[in-house]
């Protein structure tokens, strides 16, 4: 298998590709990141990733022109033989010598991967996951796209250990998002999701799902939710670009929605594969 990768303007097998032992990136998680999903060889919400990677550089004062990122990425699938991709797209600070304070001369690095991914076809199912909840212990920053992923894959592993396809963070009392996805609950037939405040990443699926739900009729509030209430919610679900969307049948060893997807979920994602399909 091909496997082409893009740093610091060059494209070169993985294994040639190498990072400095002072990178600030390594040191201080000191970056941020983007994954894009690629169906038919077409990046899927492009300028939206775009758009949010950004305001991720904005938030951690990275001057970096992102703009030539999407069609690196392009052409990054188009190297690698691919239709359907995930592509990584990270910029960290750049290599020198460990300082907390930031030298703003600093050569920003710029790495890209593209791994293959599975097509969505017409007929999909939607996947049905279990969920763990976990103490949401994470900066108050989260909408920046950041590499200081630790809370996140904590919790995702112990989420893993017990069995749970996601680990849904809880803060004060009220549900913010998944370890790598956004989450969504029904309560008499309405949609609740966490407004896009600084508790949350801003998932593009998140937006597009809200949309999608818009289109079909189905009222959506950006508000938190209480974790006790996720028991008694009709549906669960979750959304992001690894994922796509997955309905939650189990929190904390409870069934939810009778342990199967919902119809309100079921519309969204049948809605998604359509647009998928005819952007
Ligand atoms: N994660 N919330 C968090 C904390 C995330 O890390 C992600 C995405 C999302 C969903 O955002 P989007 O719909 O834009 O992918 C929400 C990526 C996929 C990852 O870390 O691999």
């Amino acid at each position: 298998m091909l496997d082409i990768v893009f740093l610091n303007g060059s494209f070169l097998p993985r294994d040639q590709a190498l990072h400095s032992v002072d990178e600030r990136g390594i040191y201080f998680a000191d970056g941020v990141y983007e994954v894009v999903r690629y169906f038919n060889g077409q990046a899927f919400t492009l300028d939206e990733h775009l758009q949010r990677m950004k305001r991720s550089l904005d938030g951690i004062d990275l001057v970096f022109d992102a703009d030539p990122l999407g069609s690196i990425s392009d052409d990054l699938v188009r190297r690698n033989g691919l239709k359907e991709a995930r592509v990584y797209w990270q910029v960290t600070r750049g290599p020198a010598p460990r300082n907390h304070v930031i030298d703003p001369s600093i050569e920003p690095t710029v790495y890209l991967y593209a791994d293959p991914a599975e097509p969505l076809a017409q007929d999909a199912e939607l996947p049905t996951i279990s969920a763990v909840t976990a103490f949401d212990d994470r900066w108050h920053n989260c909408w920046i796209k950041s590499l200081m992923l630790l809370p996140n894959t904590l919790a995702k592993t112990r989420a893993a250990a017990k069995g749970a396809g996601e680990a849904i963070f809880v803060r004060d009392g009220r549900v913010t998002e998944g370890s790598s996805t956004n989450v969504f609950a029904v309560f008499d037939g309405e949609l609740y999701t966490h407004p896009a405040d600084r508790f949350i990443l801003e998932g593009i699926t998140r937006n597009v799902a809200i949309e999608l739900a818009g289109h079909l009729g189905i009222p959506v509030h950006e508000r938190a939710f209480r974790s006790s209430d996720l028991m008694s919610a009709e549906e669960v679900f979750i959304t992001g670009t690894g994922t796509l969307l997955a309905a939650v049948a189990e929190v904390d060893g409870n069934q939810v929605a009778g342990g199967q997807a919902g119809p309100i979920t079921q519309q969204i994602w049948r809605a998604f594969v359509d647009r998928v399909d005819a952007p």
